[in-house]
């Protein structure tokens, strides 16, 4: 049979054969091809396209993905147009061109017929090792982004990248692949973009030109040809529909924006008191804690060290009452522990209990059949931090809700907030490739799938088990997950962090495109150890490091076990005050920060944004990495390199305004030099932003949000638009639409500026309060009115509602919030 096949190329691979039929479908097309090939074309929206390959030979699996998210998208109308060379099927949006034979696959936008994306080869896999390929023709100013958490650089061309979930401590620029693989980027060329997402969790390899002048390759050791194209032009709708396909982020708690402590390890309980009153007694904000491995009995997974946590109960009401939250890390490794002879399970308290005879979790993990098998049926033992560790086969419905009320029962009944997934690659110190679990199979849906297809989903399908055990067990609190490995679709169950990053400026300056990449990938909640997990670092690093991170959503203070401490203090008064300027300026922005952070969970558009996303016309940003924006609104350049105290910012076009001294700093267009002293950090507001924020508090459920400010920065036409999101915080009401959402607009007529504050939306009451409206810019005005009644010239030191003028030049009025829609007239 195969000899028949076309013939193989030099590599061993055998391309797709020629279309020989072709078949309606409702969705789409389905192309009969050559020796029994076939391509499946499935219409899911106007712009988006899957394209499945069954190459000769091949055995599909189950038509069954865990990253995707979505499959029952609504009927979209398409039409098929075929001549004796081709076949075109046409949505509004774009054109899937098939050329017969050789068969090639061009994707066309509708309106311009331009190709954004083509075929360069056909697609081809090797009948003997089961290795798959595609080839896309590589466009010579086409730039690549996404492939989540890569130790790259943002533009990716001309990079090669592998996706193989991988345990990299200490990792630099350039190594590659580290803890996550989300196979999926987009190509942007002359202004527009595409979006491809490879759903093969094999290991896989993207090429973006990194040998070749003419080819964006992709390849998997196993598996499908299974991709979606997602047709732009924009950037930002490309990253909203690859999360509506893969699922997004849902909202987090408020205090997952607070700032996060960590060490490898704090114990005992005495240490985290101590670090949460010197937290309290300086004034520095903190809303977490973390527990690492330490915390845990000879570290085994759901048990409590009683020497050092006697009553973690009680610990978790003596933080509680001073607003601080405890997170505790699960690793996957469970104790490899038969029980000693005679033994008895502890019946109350189990998790309390000594487990030194006999280990609850490995002792019904093992009865109910959860644990990682071999093809011989032997259990398979790894080795992490407990010594000889089983894992559990997250992808069976049983283990993972076995999972899933085990940290219910043992930690969040026991006032735990969240919980920490790490070593999830699953990292193993036997083998740190996974060569080792070659053996292993996935229950997989009964399909009994060997490990080469599972590694890479192994994190997403723990995570999942977390996330929906904490569901399902605290209805009433959103679940927050932290991981380290993943796979796309990550983002439905847990925010990341970058694992285990250096000290060092090289590292800090690598916080940029990997967050703003990870976000483009579909997670919006991404942060980084600050100051860096590996090495001691310094005070100039710290503070550097905390003027990113102060953006970062993620916000987490974390250093390794043999490592000096890294809190703020610990380098001296100096840089502790620069910390807590930082520290400041996040909890104020918190309004804004919860806003946008409404948004990436809505639109699955991030906060962290490379300048290109906003700007993607804008040829200077498309390798643009050492700046960042959040939201469309804040512009920070901060500094990476040690000594630096001043550095270029590029400003896209548009009215920039510092955001330090509300002056104007640019028109647009143009890269300045400015200075940026240790203490500071260059941060500008895009004009026509209206920013909210509020008053610094110690943790973000200290007071609430009295007075709520409104920066309001107009644009060149005098217009600025901004919104705020509110809910309460913490629990999942907000999706049954207990929220609340208030427009704000600005426009100027007849040398009036005029504000409207439109209706608050949702059914989310916050409490009385203030608001305040600064109106930067700095026209001297005279009269105020708020729907139509003249306002009152206050001091700024009163207390009473009125307008004044500032010291910086910025008018300010000061209203009572009553929920209603308001007209703001300045004259
Ligand atoms: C590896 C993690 O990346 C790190 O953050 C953690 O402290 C150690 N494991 C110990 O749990």
């Amino acid at each position: 049979m195969l000899l028949a096949a076309p013939a193989l190329d030099g590599a061993g691979l055998q391309p797709i054969g020629a279309v020989e039929r072709v078949t309606r479908t409702e969705r789409g097309l389905e192309l009969a091809c050559a020796q029994g090939g076939a391509v499946t074309v499935t219409v899911l929206a106007p712009d988006l396209v899957r394209v499945r390959a069954k190459f000769p030979g091949q055995t599909l699996a189950l038509d069954h993905s865990w990253a995707i998210a979505k499959t029952d998208w609504p009927a979209t109308p398409w039409q098929l147009a075929e001549s004796p060379t081709h076949v075109t099927l046409s949505t509004a949006e774009l054109q899937v061109v098939i050329q017969r034979n050789p068969l090639l696959i061009e994707f066309r936008d509708a309106a311009t017929g331009r190709i954004l994306n083509a075929d360069h080869r056909p697609a081809a896999r090797d009948p003997q090792s089961g290795r798959v390929t595609a080839a896309k023709k590589l466009g010579y100013e086409e730039h690549f982004y996404g492939l989540g958490e890569k130790a790259a650089r943002l533009d990716k061309r001309r990079g090669k990248f592998v996706m193989w979930n991988s345990d990299t401590p200490g990792y630099e620029e350039g190594r590659d692949p580290i803890y996550q693989s989300i196979p999926f980027y987009l190509g942007l060329e002359n202004g527009a973009a595409y979006g491809l997402f490879y759903d093969n969790a094999h290991r896989s390899t993207f090429e973006f030109g990194h040998l070749t002048q003419d080819s964006a390759d992709w390849s998997a050791t196993g598996g499908e040809l299974n991709y979606y194209y997602f047709h732009g032009p924009a950037l930002k709708k490309i990253v909203s529909r690859y999360t509506e396909l893969t699922g997004r982020m849902p909202m987090q708690p408020l205090w997952a924006l607070g700032h996060q402590q960590s060490r490898y390890s704090y114990y005992p309980d005495k240490l985290v008191e101590h670090i949460a009153a010197e937290y309290r007694a300086r004034q520095l904000p903190l809303d977490v804690l973390y527990l690492d491995i330490h915390h845990m009995d000879a570290y085994r997974v759901f048990t409590w060290d009683r020497s050092r946590f006697p009553d973690p109960d009680g610990l978790m009401r003596r933080l509680d009452a001073q607003g601080l939250k405890v997170v505790t890390i699960v690793d996957p490794g469970v104790k490899y522990q038969p029980p000693a002879n005679g033994a008895k399970d502890a019946v109350k308290d189990r998790d309390l209990a000594p487990q030194d005879d006999s280990y609850f979790v490995y002792n019904e993990g093992l009865a109910a059949d959860h644990f990682l098998r071999q093809v011989d049926g032997s259990l398979y033992i790894g080795e992490v931090w407990p010594g000889k560790s089983v894992f559990v086969d997250y992808t069976k419905e049983s283990a993972r809700r076995w999972w899933g009320d085990l940290q219910h029962e043992t930690l969040s009944a026991r006032g735990i907030a969240g919980i920490w997934t790490d070593m999830n690659e699953p990292a193993d110190f036997l083998d740190q490739t996974g060569q080792r679990h070659e053996n292993i199979i996935f229950d997989d849906l009964g399909q009994k799938s060997a490990y080469a297809g599972h590694r890479n989903l192994f994190a997403l399908n723990m995570a999942r088990a977390t996330y929906e055990g904490l569901e399902r067990l605290q209805p009433d609190r959103r679940p927050f997950v932290i991981t380290r490995a993943g796979y796309a679709g990550i983002q439905r169950y847990a925010v990341k962090w970058t694992g285990d990053n250096n000290a060092t400026f090289a590292a800090l300056s690598l916080n940029i495109p990997m967050f703003a990449s990870l976000g483009i990938s579909g997670q919006a909640f991404v942060g980084a150890d600050v100051p860096g997990f590996i090495g001691r670092g310094d005070g100039e690093l710290l503070a550097r490091a905390y003027q990113v991170a102060a953006f970062a959503p993620f916000l987490r203070n974390h250093t390794a076990i043999d490592q000096y401490d890294k809190e703020p203090w610990r380098f001296g008064p100096h840089y502790e005050a620069i910390v807590r300027k930082f520290l400041e300026l996040r909890y104020r922005l918190l309004p804004f920060l919860y806003t946008t952070l409404e948004e990436a969970h809505r639109t699955g558009v991030p906060l962290f944004r490379p300048l290109v996303l906003n700007f993607q016309e804008d040829a200077a940003t498309h390798n643009l990495d050492d700046q960042f924006m959040v939201g469309d609104a804040l512009l920070a350049a901060p500094i990476t390199r040690a000594a630096q105290r001043e550095r270029e910012v590029y400003f896209p076009a548009g009215l920039w305004y510092d955001h330090w001294t509300g002056a104007v700093i640019s028109t647009g267009g143009e890269t300045q030099t400015v200075k940026a002293p240790i203490d500071h950090l260059p941060l500008y507001v895009r004009g026509g932003s209206i920013v909210p924020s509020t008053l610094v508090m110690q943790h973000t459920g200290e007071k609430p949000w009295n007075p709520l400010r409104f920066d309001i920065y107009p644009d060149a036409r005098g217009a600025a638009t901004g919104s705020l999101y509110e809910d309460d915080g913490a629990s999942p009401a907000y999706k049954t639409g207990v929220f609340r959402r208030t427009v704000v607009a600005l426009n100027q007529a007849d040398h009036t500026a005029r504000l409207t504050v439109a209706a608050p939306v949702g059914r989310h009451q916050p409490p009385a309060r203030n608001l305040e409206f600064i109106f930067h810019g700095g026209t001297v005005r005279s009269s105020v009115t708020v729907d139509g009644q003249a306002l009152a010239a206050i001091q700024e030191e009163d207390s009473s509602t009125g307008w004044f003028r500032r010291r910086d030049g910025a008018t300010v009025v000061r209203l009572v919030d009553n929920s209603t829609a308001r007209q703001i007239n300045l004259r």
